[in-house]
């Protein structure tokens, strides 16, 4: 089996959150069969990472060992109109999406410059500017740790919802090991959300302009996790019931609802700004960021416990207040 190394888990969270844990590579399905058996064997939990730009981990880390998914390849098949792009689970989401659009495949451009492996995309559903991964996902294949064997699960197999799949349904069932996605040949622009919408005025679109546009825009709104570490949206846009949305309305005549399927999702940033008073606000050297509160940044040498004191004091606020309760969006390993 690959050597096991005891590691900082620090430098495996773009929050830079998280003492040390043991930590082996999975190159290839083969690791991965004895991976698992070393930790059946060993009575051990699994964590599996792509690159830590979603995850932190507890100051102290016991009975896990963390299997980072380097798998790599890209590759695609032709089908006439479209194409199925697959790509190794260690590859990084933001190549594939330039090998796709660099090949005049649509699609992907919206998830422009998402970081992370596209093994973890399907975990989380990742969306931005009215595309989710579901929208586009073929199959996945992984391994299954209830039967020790490789599978491939379809589109409807992987139970998708709003950041949410069978992969955190079933949190360890699964190790994703490639990622298939179905990509249109002929130009296929969604842009009815904001700032893509200023696209639509043009006669001809072409790939390369939406994902220059999406780039630039989440340039300007998030912080690089390269200088000041974070991950992103630290919680979900709450989904709340058609009554509650009436009720609030009444207290708070500005409250941005928009209509889902059961009910209404509010922008938890706005939940932040205004009912818990955050934006920019910062306790020792965790605070949310100014430009996008829904970012919790760590400004220093924060520990887990500063960083969860300070989503508690943000979720108790907003509980308190409106009778929401956030849920992280982030997955935390203790
Ligand atoms: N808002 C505020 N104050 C702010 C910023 C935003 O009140 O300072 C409110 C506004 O009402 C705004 C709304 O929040 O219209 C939505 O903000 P934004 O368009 O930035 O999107 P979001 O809902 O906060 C989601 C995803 C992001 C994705 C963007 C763009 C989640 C949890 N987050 O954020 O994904 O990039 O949409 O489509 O769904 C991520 O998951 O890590 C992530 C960055």
């Amino acid at each position: 089996m690959k050597e096991i190394q005891r590691t900082s888990m620090n430098n495996y969270s773009s929050l830079h959150i998280g003492g040390e844990a043991d930590l082996v590579i999975a190159e290839n399905e083969n690791n991965i069969n004895e991976i698992h058996s070393y930790v059946q064997s060993n009575g051990l939990k699994m964590y599996v990472l792509g690159m830590g730009t979603n995850s932190f981990y507890s100051d102290v880390i016991k009975d896990t060992l963390i299997v980072k998914i380097e798998i790599p390849g890209i590759n695609f098949k032709d089908y006439g109109d479209y194409v199925v792009v697959t790509a190794g689970a260690g590859e990084l989401w933001d190549d594939v999406v330039k090998y796709s659009c660099g090949h005049q495949y649509w699609g992907t451009e919206n998830l422009s410059n998402i970081p992370g492996t596209i093994g973890a995309s399907p975990v989380q559903n990742i969306g931005a500017y009215g595309v989710e991964l579901k929208d586009i996902l073929e199959s996945v294949r992984a391994y299954d740790t209830s039967t020790s064997s490789f599978v491939e699960l379809s589109n409807i197999d992987c139970h998708f919802g709003y950041r949410d799949s069978i992969f955190k349904q079933n949190k360890g069932r699964y190790i994703i090991t490639s990622v298939s996605l179905k990509l249109s040949k002929t130009p296929n622009p969604i842009l009815m959300y904001k700032p893509l919408d200023s696209l639509l005025e043009k006669n001809t679109i072409n790939l390369s302009e939406v994902r220059d546009l999406v780039i630039k825009t989440r340039t300007e709104k998030l912080p690089d996790y390269k200088i000041y570490p974070n991950t992103g949206s630290f919680f979900k846009n709450p989904i709340i019931t058609s009554a509650q949305g009436n009720v609030l309305k009444e207290k708070y005549n500005d409250i941005p609802l928009h209509e889902v399927k059961d009910g209404y999702k509010i922008p938890a940033a706005w939940l932040i700004e205004h009912v818990a008073e955050m934006k920019g606000v910062r306790v020792g050297e965790i605070g949310t960021w100014p430009n996008q509160p829904l970012v919790l940044v760590n400004y220093g040498n924060a520990t887990c416990e500063n960083l969860l004191s300070f989503a508690n004091l943000i979720v108790g606020k907003i509980e308190e207040k409106t009778g929401i309760r956030l849920e992280r969006e982030v997955n935390y390993v203790e």
